[in-house]
């Protein structure tokens, strides 16, 4: 990266002290990664974010949803910042408030609301946690899925699952043991989320007809190709990928667990990864020993969480170092108090 730029983000960053607190997820570039004073997945992100009372500025380096969390786990006084107001989520942005309240309301239509409970991925607005927390969900993140499932099945019958279905269905089947007759789609852009009433009164799992445009594009092929191509290769992938995907792959797990599987790999071991480029190439270069490849080629960067670039951090600190708050991410203070309590149901999970 740019020295002249790599200089002056340092000075920015030395300026501010301890006023400043960067978190960056583990898909972000390495010229701004570098600059992290924590590093994590968004669940470690969001419990470093809870953390940190005295850090008057949350410079969160990673998507929107995710800055949204912080400031909703900060203090009022506390200001949380994204470096670009572009660094958004296709996913998230695949279920809105409206199409979430429809959806509700079919549930009630078909005398199942009273019994469904929503479980919402990290992966969303706080809008949607928000509706979340008024039904007395609880939020997840790929790390916590099972034991958020676990909770929800104690709480009711059935589960709302939202955005990402295939976070949602592998979960179910292929960790409690839920078969795919059980779980539905529900699309929010057919009347009804094209579902009978009769087959949302038999599902025990609704999924909401989202995915991830980076981890969807990996497939079966991807899969045997490289188990082809490398013989005895592991194949380990993040749990966004499609259910065909992570059945046949040998390890699955968040961005924390693939970067702890591959530390405590032997070396001479050979890993296919699926999930972000930025992260699968770090973690190659730091683990020489190792083999570790890119699960499929033809895939690339998730191109919002790149949208966070050294520039982009370095106008943010030297702003923030000047006095002036730049592209302040806010929740107002009634979805923030529901989108609290779905989230705070979340960090007490056992
Ligand atoms: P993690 O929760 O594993 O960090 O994943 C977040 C994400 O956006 C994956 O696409
Ligand atoms: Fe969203 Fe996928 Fe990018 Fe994660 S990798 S931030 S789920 S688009």
């Amino acid at each position: 990266s740019d020295p002249d730029l790599v200089a002056r983000a340092r000075a920015a960053r030395d300026r501010l002290g301890d006023r400043a607190f960067v978190l960056g997820h583990h898909y972000q570039r390495d010229e701004v990664i570098q600059f992290a004073d924590v590093t994590g997945d968004s669940f470690k992100l969001a419990q470093q974010a809870a953390a940190r009372p005295d850090a008057e500025y949350i410079v969160f380096c990673g998507v929107h949803f995710m800055a949204e969390s912080a400031d909703i786990l900060t203090t009022d006084h506390q200001k949380v910042v994204l470096p670009d107001l572009a660094a958004g989520c296709s996913m998230a942005d695949m279920a809105t408030h409206e199409q979430v309240e429809e959806c509700w309301e079919t549930l009630a239509e078909a005398g199942v609301a009273d019994t469904t409970v929503p479980v919402s991925y990290m992966n969303s607005s706080a809008d949607i946690k928000a509706f979340t927390g008024r039904h007395g969900g609880t939020v997840c993140t790929s790390s916590n899925a099972k034991r958020a499932l676990e909770w929800a099945f104690e709480q009711g019958e059935k589960v709302l699952f939202l955005p990402d279905q295939h976070l949602g269905r592998n979960t179910a089947v292929l960790e409690m043991g839920l078969s795919l007759d059980d779980c539905v789609v529900y699309n929010p852009h057919r009347p009804n989320g094209g579902l009978t009433h009769q087959q949302l009164r038999d599902a025990t799992m609704i999924l909401w007809r989202g995915h991830c445009s980076v981890h969807g594009r990996f497939s079966l092929d991807s899969v045997n190709d490289v188990r082809e191509r490398i013989p005895g290769v592991n194949v380990l992938v993040h749990p966004e990928c499609r259910h065909e995907v992570v059945s046949a792959a040998d390890v699955v797990g968040s961005t924390e667990k693939i970067i702890k599987v591959l530390e405590e790999a032997p070396a001479g071991s050979a890993w296919a990864v699926g999930t972000e480029l930025n992260l699968v190439r770090r973690l190659a270069d730091r683990h020489p020993d190792k083999e570790i490849v890119f699960l499929d080629k033809t895939v690339c960067f998730c191109s919002t969480m790149n949208r966070i670039d050294l520039p982009h951090l370095v106008r943010t600190l030297e702003s923030l170092a000047d006095g002036q708050v730049l592209n302040r991410i806010t929740v107002d203070p009634e979805t923030e108090h529901l989108a609290k309590l779905a989230l705070d149901q979340m960090l007490r999970l056992p």
